[in-house]
């Protein structure tokens, strides 16, 4: 069994009863970065990707990390092991950078020292009827933020532009959503990665969201079963050919989607518990899977 359990700076807690100062920019702005990872076995699932793509985030936001990668992995183990992590328990982790606290004052002073919080948790338990059926998906008006904006490749605190995508689909009685860009391409879905069967192609948007560690690693469980898949744009009116559909996040991995409903209310069907090429992809990304963890088994945090 694993607890719900928080470090903040070093102090670890039940994570309910965890706190951060008022004063930290992370609740204040949005100013922070985060990374979240499973775990098999205690194995944490493509760590060295977490911490790049932790760093890029960082250095988007111009952020210097005042803690190092092996600090940070020395905190999330102590936390892990106070949660109650084992080889037989997977755990969902996230960890997360603010740019610290001072005064209320917009500009990030560039002597600030980041404060991290670490949540260690059970990981979340999906509603099987999303994997024997598939989630319900559809098109909110609002529009992801362009790159030039606030980039995708951000993984930061202020997901306000996905809250507002998946709040509109969840209204419309959809799951989640598919969000597109100002110019009518596709980006992604609220937290997840989003792939189509486009006449015989498999394709997910190469620009405008997130690079899904999911998604990359996908691509290479793909490549190495022979398997093409591509990253290209994808726009909305592409997808009236589309036969399949999935998303893919390091939670969900691949996760059917069995219906999209586009802007006008149109629905788009795809089959129940996803069609040839998802389950596919679901099995192969699996097995691949299987075999990271055997070879990162010294990266146990117990
Ligand atoms: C906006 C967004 N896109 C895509 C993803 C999928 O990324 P990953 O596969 O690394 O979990 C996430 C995951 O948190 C996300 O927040």
């Amino acid at each position: 069994m694993i607890s719900s359990t928080a470090n903040v700076d070093g102090i670890i807690s039940a994570a309910d009863k965890a706190s951060i100062p008022v004063l930290d920019r992370g609740f204040l702005y949005g100013d922070s970065v985060y990374e979240v990872f499973r775990t098999y076995r205690a194995v944490p699932l493509f760590l060295e990707d977490h911490f790049e793509r932790l760093e890029n985030s960082a250095q988007l936001i111009q952020m210097q990390i005042s803690q190092s990668r092996e600090q940070l992995l020395e905190e999330i183990r102590r936390t892990a092991i106070e949660a109650g992590i084992s080889r037989e328990s997977d755990a969902y982790v996230r960890y997360q950078i603010t740019r610290g606290e001072g005064a209320v004052d917009l500009y990030p002073d560039p002597s600030l020292k980041t404060r991290y919080v670490i949540i260690v948790k059970a990981l979340p338990s999906w509603n099987p009827v999303f994997y024997e059926r598939g989630v319900n998906m559809a098109i909110p008006n609002v529009r992801r933020n362009p790159v030039n904006s606030l980039d995708p490749n951000i993984k930061g605190g202020n997901y306000l532009n996905n809250i507002m995508g998946l709040t509109e689909a969840r209204e419309a009685g959809a799951d989640d959503c598919v969000m597109l860009n100002r110019d009518g391409f596709v980006t992604e879905a609220a937290n997840s990665n989003v792939w189509f069967l486009i006449r015989g192609r498999l394709v997910t948007p190469g620009s405008g969201n997130l690079k899904g560690l999911t998604k990359k690693h996908v691509h290479r469980a793909l490549q190495a079963a022979e398997m093409e898949s591509f990253e290209e744009d994808v726009h909305v009116n592409e997808l009236l050919d589309a036969t399949e559909c999935f998303i893919t996040s390091a939670t969900r991995e691949v996760m059917p989607v069995v219906s999209l409903t586009l802007l006008d209310g149109e629905r788009l069907e795809f089959p129940v518990g996803g069609g040839e090429v998802t389950r596919q992809t679901r099995q192969i990304f699996s097995d691949y899977v299987e075999a990271h963890i055997s070879e990162h088994a010294q990266d146990a945090l117990v």
